[in-house]
């Protein structure tokens, strides 16, 4: 199957007790047996739920891995990846990354003893300075958020199989509709499907992709070991969502494009950062490693104008200023205050997120609204 059949038919059939196309929201939290251990597959929905199972089925497909695991949230996804170390292990990550993942990383797992190492990671090579015996894990996520750095995934791979260390990418930005980290060396896909996954900004949801079934397994256990689940209403919301992922990328792509290009000439504005650029440092890895750039955009005022921005953000009118990306709506977000305030500001500044940073997840509206809407908030 193409991708774009996956996405509505991938590990689906219909469901087995009345033939219903749609998988129905198993609402249960236990299931009849008629001997114990006399069971149809389901004991206990922390374990397994067969509307969630027909959603990891989901995910393994459109991600082109063997094995699918759907959590309570994003950051429940990493939680449980950070659970296969062991104390003394190293994790070596990007250095521009999701500040809620940065902040699971420095204030929970650090704690228990795992070391990690913040790398700028736009040539992979920079990775290998930093392996040690103890290295266990390189976490990475492309483009990142919110700076839009491209990071080689096939790059990163060659030197994580060299050391046989696992490799796990953040695929929260990219999606599988334009990019396919498994297929590229990956051993572990993560996403928040709070974003495009669900694509409607009306769940909280986490995933974790692989190919190996001793890895699965392991992840498995850890997921009914320690319970970060998502219940079966939200496994069907990002079923639904799921069926038309390709259809809103192509539209994200496009109203993406229409914006970054839109704010490249705009004399207020500073900066653009957006990998469709062939002055963006890796275009090239983009170009080769996505199918197209995504939706989104982030852009500084000129002369890092602090009020300049936050003027901008409460003057929008069809973007909304929250957190979060991804959905069909157009959204817009200052990460110095919101999506990376936990990260200590020196930290982010080093990266770029400077003060007049605004992060836009263009959505699938009229492409002439959302620019009429920008230009009417930066004047
Ligand atoms: C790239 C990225 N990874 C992980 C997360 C965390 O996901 P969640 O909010 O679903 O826990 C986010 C949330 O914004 C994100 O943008």
């Amino acid at each position: 199957m193409k991708f774009n059949t996956k996405t509505i038919h991938g590990g689906q059939k219909p469901d087995d007790a009345f033939g219903s196309v749609i998988p129905p929201i198993y609402q249960t939290s236990t299931y009849a047996q008629s001997t114990p251990g006399g069971h149809k597959g389901y004991e206990y929905s922390r374990s397994a739920n067969p509307t969630r199972t027909a959603l990891e089925k989901s995910f393994a497909c459109i991600e082109n891995g063997n094995y699918g695991l759907a959590f309570g949230s994003g950051l429940a996804a990493i939680d449980a990846v950070l659970k296969l170390l062991e104390p003394g292990d190293e994790v070596i990550s990007t250095n521009d990354l999701y500040g809620g993942s940065y902040r699971l990383f420095t204030t929970i797992f650090q704690k228990f003893g795992i070391k990690f190492n913040f790398v700028g990671m736009g040539n992979a090579s920079n990775i290998e300075g930093f392996i040690t015996d103890s290295t266990k894990l390189i976490w990475l996520e492309t483009p990142t958020n919110p700076m839009m750095n491209i990071i080689d995934i096939k790059a990163a791979a060659v030197i994580s199989k060299k050391y046989n260390i696992l490799l796990a990418v953040d695929n929260t930005f990219a999606t599988p509709y334009l990019q396919q980290p498994l297929d590229l060396g990956a051993d572990i896909v993560m996403h928040s499907a709070t974003k495009y996954i669900g694509g409607h900004s009306d769940l909280v949801m986490g995933a974790l992709i692989v190919k190996d079934k001793d890895l699965a397994d392991r992840l498995y256990f850890i997921q009914n070991a320690s319970g970060a689940i998502c219940g079966p209403q939200d496994s069907f919301l990002a079923l639904r969502g799921i069926k038309t992922l390709h259809v809103r990328m192509q539209r994200h792509c496009e109203n993406g494009k229409a914006v970054a290009e839109y704010l490249v000439n705009h004399p207020k504005i500073e900066n653009v950062y957006w990998p469709g650029f062939e002055s963006h440092p890796n275009h090239h890895i983009a170009k080769e490693q996505m199918n197209d750039f995504g939706g989104m955009v982030s852009f500084t005022t000129k002369g890092n104008n602090y009020e300049e921005a936050i003027k901008i953000v409460e003057n929008l009118k069809v973007f909304t200023l929250a957190e979060s990306l991804g959905g069909v709506e157009s959204l817009a977000g200052h990460p110095a205050s919101m999506t990376h305030a936990s990260i200590p500001k020196e930290e982010r500044e080093k990266t770029g997120v400077v003060d007049s940073l605004i992060r836009l997840s263009v959505g699938i509206e009229d492409e002439d609204d959302l620019i009429a809407d920008l230009k009417q908030a930066i004047g």
